[in-house]
């Protein structure tokens, strides 16, 4: 056996869970290596023997993309994490799959330089997982998702062959674009060891501001009149007042001055390099804002101000898990459709006899919709929200939207693929599957309907 792989119970529950509701699968061993080399060797033993591999990052998905549902080994890329440059001619970082994001994203500040791919989880999700994900965060609405980062990749085809991808540039038109197919193949098709991620200047100043509403509906109504003032903000993000209040009781604190007095808030970010012009943009952002009924209004005077209304919202996926079991479901729509949406949810909630707490990134019309267990009997947990989950991503397709916006399918969201493709483009999808891993052995159960 190799000595990179471990077997005993300690570890292999350690590795047996994300961040996915309640799941846990054991995997029957966990490998940990240090070097390509032993990535490489790791995936030839495996494919000889038939074992399926489950490749790992930060393990802080939210569509059980790493859940060894199967069985076999989970390969942790956590060790593989140094960042090998960072080039601040070609404004270029090259790193392994394990580097945790934050430390890419301090790295590329310490030279003046700027990686925008935000994910709430940042301090411990890898650029890796992100890849394998195209996680996206609170900068998608001016800077793109991780799709937008990444000129090149370094990757293992199942049996352990090498596979490159891309380039250091940021064009190229050469042959089939097989970097973006595997952002957002969920570890399906290929092993991620590397990166070559663009990077781009870093902004001088950030402004930040929050808005109250007196509902939510009239929240996310803004965000379109936001972005025809002719002002693209780094962040607009949208927490209902239940929300914040999860969010403050998890945190034992009171970080949004008043909030129970709204039904509806908005957190919205600027940055540039020209403080006059952002303080403009924030002030015709507000004037905005209570034109369309916001009640009040506050800037973050301070960077310890803007850190607590942060602080407040990356919470929220972690305080709203840790109240009881709930499911999380990452609907994204084009951004005028939210408003609809959000009362359809609250429809589907009246209907069904569910409570929701939603939340999310707006300013790119991705909806964060969380539906609460609660007193619901284990029949209708397990039967009924599943049909109101299947109702609300049918109309989230039926406006231009789509299932997950940045939390990917995973496992648990495969039976609703069927919703979002006709039954050729699944067919295509899974024939591009088989080229890559015949023998069905990488992250086997995933993506796919039954
Ligand atoms: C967030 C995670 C849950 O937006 O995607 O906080
Ligand atoms: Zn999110």
């Amino acid at each position: 056996m190799l000595s990179w792989v471990e077997t005993s119970l300690e570890v292999r529950e350690r590795y047996c869970h994300d961040w996915t509701e309640d799941f846990r699968f054991l995997p029957d061993a966990v490998a940990r290596p240090r070097t390509k080399d032993e990535l490489q060797l790791t995936l030839s033993y495996a494919y000889e023997r038939g074992v399926p591999i489950i490749p790992a990052g930060g393990r802080t998905g939210l569509s059980g993309g790493m859940l060894p549902v199967q069985g076999g080994w989970v390969i942790s890329l956590e060790k593989l994490n140094r960042i090998l440059a960072i080039d601040t001619q070609n404004l270029i970082a090259i790193v392994e799959a394990g580097v945790i994001t934050q430390d890419l994203q301090e790295a590329a500040e310490a030279v003046g330089l700027f990686y925008p791919p935000d994910p709430s989880s940042r301090g411990s999700c890898t650029i890796g997982g992100n890849i394998a994900h195209n996680a996206g965060g609170v900068r998608a609405v001016k800077y793109g998702t991780t799709r937008e980062y990444v000129l090149g990749l370094e990757a293992f085809f199942p049996d352990g062959r090498p596979l490159r991808t891309g380039s250091a540039t940021i064009k190229n038109s050469t042959g089939y674009n097989l970097t973006q197919l595997l952002v957002g193949s969920e570890g399906t098709l290929a092993v991620i060891y590397g990166a070559t991620l663009k990077l781009l200047p870093r902004p001088h100043h950030v402004r930040t501001l929050l808005l109250g509403f007196p509902d939510a509906r009239c929240a996310v109504e803004a965000v379109i009149e936001v972005l025809q003032s002719g002002i693209l903000p780094s962040a607009i993000e949208f927490m209902e007042r239940d929300a914040v209040l999860y969010g403050e009781a998890y945190l034992g604190a009171k970080l949004y001055p008043d909030a129970d007095k709204f039904g509806g808030l908005l957190l919205v970010e600027v940055d540039g390099n020209h403080l006059e012009a952002l303080e403009a943009d924030c002030a015709r952002i507000e004037e905005k804002a209570l034109a369309m009924g916001a009640m009040q209004s506050w800037f973050a005077q301070t960077a310890e101000e803007r850190e607590r209304l942060w602080r407040l919202r990356r919470c929220l996926g972690i305080a709203v898990k840790s109240s009881g079991p709930y499911k999380e479901e990452d609907t994204v729509v084009p951004r005028a459709v939210l408003p609809d949406l959000l009362d359809y949810v609250k429809a589907l909630g009246a209907r069904y006899g569910f409570r929701s707490v939603c939340y999310g990134h707006v300013g790119d019309g991705n909806l964060h919709v969380n539906i609460l267990r609660e007193g619901l009997s284990e029949k209708a947990w397990r039967e009924e929200i599943p049909m109101a989950v299947e109702e609300l991503f049918r109309f989230v397709v039926s406006k231009g939207g789509a299932i997950s916006g940045e939390h990917g399918i995973g496992w648990v969201q495969r039976r609703y693929m069927k919703i979002q493709f006709s039954p050729d483009e699944i067919a295509l999808m899974r024939q591009i599957k088989r080229i890559f891993d015949p023998k069905n052995l990488l992250n086997p159960g995933k993506l796919f309907p039954d």
